[in-house]
């Protein structure tokens, strides 16, 4: 089983010119707002205070590169659809993040996050067809499994896509789904 040993934050921007060099593998976390992106980070890292969590939507608001083990990455993003940054921003947020996802040489899979509890937003859809279009490889994970027994959302989503992509269900509270994920992001980087 892959097991973090080493993480290090590397660095925090907002233009893909000035991410880290394109050398290592990496792996980013995408969603809406307050989904759970930076916590599953934590989760993976067995760190609470890695990676900025907060109670309040729209506390990421650049691309962060964590450098994992010495030689990958786990890249946390800003959420999208998050109403209460001005219209602006979030357009802005969104150029950024869709050269970074359009553009990153390195980047092995992109993880959507989708709550658990709730069903899928059109935000949601769109930006699955988006990743669909552009043939950008990616998972699912479903989050905050701790806070409900059975999902609708996961029967929901099958109904969406002519082939499956892999789904996980997380709790970054119990820990599950943590060793699924990171088998997951094993068999990535051996790609
Ligand atoms: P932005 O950076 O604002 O886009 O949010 P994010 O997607 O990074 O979410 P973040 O990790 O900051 O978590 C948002 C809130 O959800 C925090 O209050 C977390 O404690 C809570 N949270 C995250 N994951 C879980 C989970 O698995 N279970 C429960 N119960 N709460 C969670
Ligand atoms: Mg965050």
């Amino acid at each position: 089983m892959l097991e973090i040993k080493k993480y290090e934050f590397v660095k925090s921007v907002v233009s893909i010119k000035d991410c880290p060099k394109e050398y290592y593998p990496e792996l980013a976390f995408i969603g809406r707002s307050n989904v759970g992106k930076s916590s599953l980070i934590n989760l993976l890292c067995n760190n609470k205070h890695l990676a900025k969590v907060s109670e309040k939507p729209g506390k990421t608001q650049t691309i962060n590169h964590f450098l994992i083990n010495g030689n990958w990455y786990l890249v946390d993003l800003p959420g999208y659809g998050y109403a209460k940054v001005s219209k602006e921003n979030r357009k802005n947020f969104q150029i950024i993040i869709e050269e970074y996802l359009q553009n990153r040489k390195t980047l092995k899979c992109i993880f959507v996050l989708l709550d658990i509890r709730h069903e899928m937003q059109h935000n949601d859809l769109l930006f699955l067809q988006w990743l669909g279009k552009n043939r950008l490889p990616f998972a699912i994970i479903l989050t905050k499994a701790d806070k409900l027994k059975k999902s609708e959302l996961e029967n929901e989503l099958t109904k969406h896509f002519e082939e499956q992509p892999n789904i996980f269900i997380t709790s970054s509270i119990n820990k599950q789904g943590r060793e699924d994920v990171l088998e997951f992001i094993e068999y990535l980087l051996e790609q």
